[in-house]
């Protein structure tokens, strides 16, 4: 047996002692073990975060006083991501797809934030709903979470992405005919295209125009087969959409 052989068994054995009880992140475990060592398949499955342990996952949630804000996303993603999002993909494949579209785009940090959480009012979980007395529809869920910890323009783009549908119903005869036959569905259930007055109210609104390209690309992160980086990825994005002590 090689030394390199010997030390990446080494590092695996450290990895599974650390993942087991609970010590180490799966970020680690992806830095300690080098692809070419011949453990591919326990690299996979170590070094994809958006792998990480449910079980872990559960318990890093119900320590969230001291959890920090970016660690619980991973963690709910993680627990609640495989959750259909409907039309053939989850949860989680959905708000890649939509952050990976706004990249494509050259979006900014701040709006492939706001793309990647638009829906994570999905990922909150009942008993959360619960505690804070919240009966919300899913993107004022998600937004009254999210700006505990982040900007506005991480926050507001998604608060508003149910209204943006109802505004480019309004006025882009074109949009409407690309929604997909649920989305047509929700619609009426959101209130339909908005009126003239509806109009000029969310073209006052900060934040509408980001809202309105994140409806489209939420439009269309749907699909069962596209391929997109992993949610570690988009952390520096993440990050940089935190509140500071000056915002
Ligand atoms: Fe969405």
């Amino acid at each position: 047996m090689s030394v390199n052989l010997i030390t990446a068994s080494l590092r695996v054995s450290i990895g599974l002692i650390q993942f087991c009880a609970g010590m180490g992140s799966p970020t680690i475990i992806y830095e300690a073990i080098p692809v070419q060592s011949g453990y591919s398949a326990l690299y996979k499955l170590f070094a994809d975060p958006d792998k990480f342990n449910a079980k872990k996952a559960k318990n890093a949630m119900s320590n969230n006083k001291t959890l920090d804000a970016v660690a619980e996303i991973f963690a709910r993603f993680a627990h609640y991501g495989n959750l259909e999002y409907g039309e053939s993909v989850t949860q989680r494949q959905h708000a890649l797809q939509t952050a990976c579209l706004a990249e494509d785009q050259g979006a900014g940090s701040l709006l492939i934030a706001a793309t990647l959480l638009h829906d994570f009012g999905h990922l909150l979980h009942d008993e959360d709903i619960a505690d804070r007395g919240i009966d919300a529809v899913h993107e004022e869920l998600g937004a009254q979470y999210l700006e505990r910890y982040f900007v506005p323009a991480v926050v507001e783009p998604g608060r508003l992405h149910v209204q943006a549908k109802r505004y480019l119903c309004a006025v882009d005869p074109a949009y409407f005919s690309t929604l997909s036959p649920s989305s047509v569905q929700s619609l009426a259930l959101q209130g339909g295209p908005f009126d003239p007055a509806g109009v000029a109210a969310f073209e006052a609104l900060p934040h509408w125009q980001a809202a309105v390209d994140l409806r489209r690309w939420d439009d269309l992160g749907k699909d069962p087969h596209m391929t997109t980086p992993p949610l570690e990825h988009y952390r520096p994005h993440i990050t940089a959409g935190l509140k500071t002590d000056a915002s």
